[in-house]
């Protein structure tokens, strides 16, 4: 890894043994692109492409006639010079415009990467794993500085960007847009993924041909969303799971953002990820400074599973931050499609000690144990248990659960406040709502005001009580709606346009004061679902659950979108009852585990109301868990066949040094009367011979060149016979 400084030509070139970064001054003084792909030999100067000469209607810089920024591959590009593109910052100054002109200040090139006050970001655990560059570029006539942050890491293809902004003048401006990355690619040559849904069926991916103008995916909930996820894939139209180029773009941040690709008239692809810039108006003091989120940049040749490595092996090693990083996580059980809020002590440990004998590691109780919270119209904000269904509160539930010999977990949902609460009550003003408007409801219910530091204060009071009078291992953060009328009564009509991104430095500050008081507490994040599963809640919450549809065909599908852009083991997948809560569909207990191994794994149903012959399946399913999660939840994950237009579906995850791998075959319908079918794996040693349970052998040239046969004219040897049925394969060395 290395950050090369040519002072001649003035560029800089970011390397590792995969990837090349390269950026650099031009003579009018812009700062250019010029390159990021695969690694390229170094050389002392590289050539623009695209910004030499000029076409009409286009505008040059004075003393530049041959040069125009319309033609040119821009690092960090603003509009009102010359660029029509969208651009990817704009400075309101005292004087009404909106035009900056930054030029190069100085550079600096230190070991590690600077941390990013308030936001999260991918860090070195020693400051020899990464490399940052540090540029500083002036406008001199407002004296605003901006600083570009680049990190390259000895061992991913990623870049990682973020930049900040410092008001050295003596005048206010307003930052009206800040981008945290922008990327003007030579061709066209691309396809766009982005990952939609909606609730119950999130990150679906969804890949348009680049042709002209923009492709763009938002988010103006307040949270990253389940519409639309910050995470997008720029990808050469040929490129597979496993051959060809594809570029990642990530955003580490959970609220409003923006991401596209925007084709120009020239060939020139522009690609952007930011913070939203609707509503967003920033007033930046003299002396003050703001700082994006990060983006992550990734860069595969080796097709879409590449890229997934390089991202899911970044994130658990590089961005979460826990006692459970890079740790099994425990094999848990949830009371909520069980009993919804309709509980007592006594039916919970009921529900608990058949989860211990059946060999779950944690027990979490979700909503419904605090105020007066029967159903979802009332007790949000009164963080303090309803004794009427726990007399002995957390502490008697969380001491009997822990001598049952497992571990405690339970459910909150700080940002939301109900209507019926002593909270609201008492402090109607707390939540986000426009004086003299009405307040629109989501479940019932409203949102505090994040933005002002108070009300996170008294939230961390009342939920610090509760976790210190319990034994509590882990915390369930939900947040049930998207946000309205997003006004803060402590704020002037200067500030209004901060309070999105500051309720989500809010939250994140209130996670960062619950990880450093309980250090030891594993959080799974949640949104109805997975509305807020993104890399930045990745960095206080090593696990989101990932939808509420837990329905496994349909969970399948979820789960292989999301493995795209994030770790299997960030993944919160369940076992629920069947018939479904969700679609009433029918499954066996073995394909429902079979779709819940592929993430965290755990139960969300009574067990006492299985049959003997399930619940003794059970009991095998967790012991299969316990002993292979450490290769599905931190092995290399391949996706093999897409489950979203075809009958069969296949996953494996292959342990790094090759020698398990454990494969995991779908099937939706049984087919009448059908042909031969296979599937190649991949991943595998070619020249390794493996061992199926059964005592078969094969060396993994044969499993990935001629495939595992699963299906044969009669159809029943390798599943049983009925819709929705499923295998897994472990291969191990022989
Ligand atoms: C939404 C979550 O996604 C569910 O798992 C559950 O926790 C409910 N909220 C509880 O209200």
């Amino acid at each position: 890894m290395n950050i090369i400084y040519h002072e001649q030509s003035r560029q800089f070139h970011l390397t590792n043994n995969q990837i090349s970064y390269v950026i650099g001054f031009c003579d009018s003084g812009e700062l250019l692109q010029y390159y990021f792909g695969k690694k390229i030999h170094d050389r002392d100067c590289f050539e623009a492409q695209c910004s030499k000469g000029i076409k009409p209607m286009m505008c040059s810089p004075a003393d530049h006639e041959n040069f125009t920024l319309e033609l040119s591959r821009l690092e960090y590009p603003v509009f009102g010079t010359g660029d029509y593109r969208t651009s990817a910052y704009e400075i309101l100054q005292e004087n009404g415009s909106r035009v900056t002109r930054f030029e190069y200040l100085s550079h600096d090139i230190v070991e590690g990467k600077p941390s990013i006050d308030g936001l999260p970001a991918t860090y070195c655990n020693d400051d020899t794993e990464a490399l940052t560059l540090i540029l500083s570029l002036k406008d001199e006539l407002s004296q605003v500085v901006c600083k570009l942050f680049y990190s390259i890491f000895e061992d991913y293809s990623v870049i990682a960007r973020h930049v900040e902004f410092v008001n050295e003048g003596d005048k206010k401006v307003r930052i009206l847009k800040a981008y945290s990355l922008n990327l003007d690619l030579p061709d066209q040559d691309y396809e766009w993924m982005h990952f939609q849904g909606a609730w119950a069926r999130e990150r679906m991916p969804v890949t348009s041909a680049v042709t002209g103008g923009r492709l763009s995916v938002e988010s103006m909930r307040g949270i990253s969303s389940a519409n639309y996820n910050p995470f997008v894939i720029l990808k050469r139209p040929a490129t597979t799971e496993d051959n060809g180029e594809a570029i990642g773009i990530h955003l580490l941040y959970s609220g409003n953002f923006i991401a596209f690709a925007e084709a120009d008239p020239f060939g020139m692809l522009r690609a952007a990820i930011g913070i939203n810039d609707k509503w967003f108006d920033w007033p930046l003091e003299s002396g003050k400074e703001f700082a994006t989120p990060e983006a992550i940049l990734t860069y595969s040749a080796e097709g879409l599973n590449g890229l997934s490595h390089s991202v899911h092996d970044l994130f658990n090693n590089n961005l979460v931050r826990s006692p459970y990083k890079n740790q099994v996580r425990p094999i848990l059980l949830n009371n909520w499609e069980a009993t919804n809020m309709d509980f007592d002590e006594a039916s919970i440990l009921k529900i608990a000690s058949k989860g211990q004998e059946a060999g779950v590691e944690l027990f979490v109780l979700d909503d419904g144990w605090f105020g007066k919270r029967d159903d979802d119209h009332a007790g949000l904000g009164d963080w303090y248990v309803n004794t009427k269904k726990l007399p002995e509160g957390i502490s008697g539930l969380s001491r009997k659960i822990n001598e049952m010999g497992l571990k405690m977990g339970l459910w909150i949902e700080p940002e939301m406040v109900n209507e019926d609460s002593d909270l609201y009550r008492a402090h109607p003003e707390w939540v986000l709502s426009i004086p003299g408007r009405p307040k629109t409801l989501g479940r019932t219910q409203l949102v505090l005001d994040f933005s002002n530091p108070e009300v996170v204060d008294a939230i961390y009071d009342m939920l610090y009580k509760v976790f210190e009078d319990a034994n509590l291992s882990y915390i369930k953060w939900d947040m049930n709606r998207s946000l309205t009328e997003v006004f803060s009564s402590n704020k002037s009509a200067d500030e209004q346009g901060t309070v999105y991104h500051k309720y989500v430095l809010g939250m994140y500050s209130l996670y960062e004061r619950l990880i450093k008081a309980f250090p030891n507490i594993l959080f799974e994040s949640c949104s109805s679902g997975g509305a807020r599963f993104d890399a930045g809640m990745l960095y206080y919450a090593p696990q989101a659950w990932c939808s509420d549809d837990t329905d496994a065909f349909e969970r399948m599908k979820i789960q292989y979108g999301t493995s795209y852009g994030y770790p299997i083991v960030s993944m919160g997948s369940h076992v629920s009852v069947s018939p479904n809560q969700q679609t009433g569909r029918c499954i066996s207990i073995d394909t429902r585990a079979n779709v819940a191994y592929f993430g965290t794994f755990g139960y969300e149903l009574d067990l006492n109301e299985l049959s003997d012959e399930e619940f003794e399946k059970v009991k095998k399913q967790i012991v299969f868990m316990k002993k292979y999660r450490e290769i599905i939840q931190y092995g290399d994950f391949y996706r093999v066949k897409s489950p979203y237009n075809e009958n069969i579906a296949s996953w494996m995850s292959v342990k790094k040094d090759k020698s398990v791998a454990i494969c995991a075959i779908y099937r939706n319908y049984t087919p009448v009367n059908g042909g031969y079918q296979r599937i190649k794996l991949t991943g595998l040693d070619p020249d390794m011979l493996y061992e199926d349970e059964n005592g078969k052998t094969y060396y993994g040239d044969y499993l990935m060149n001629i495939g595992l046969d699963v299906q044969d004219n009669d159809q029943l040897w390798f599943y049983d016979v009925g819709d929705y049925r499923s295998k897994v394969v472990v291969l191990n060395r022989k």
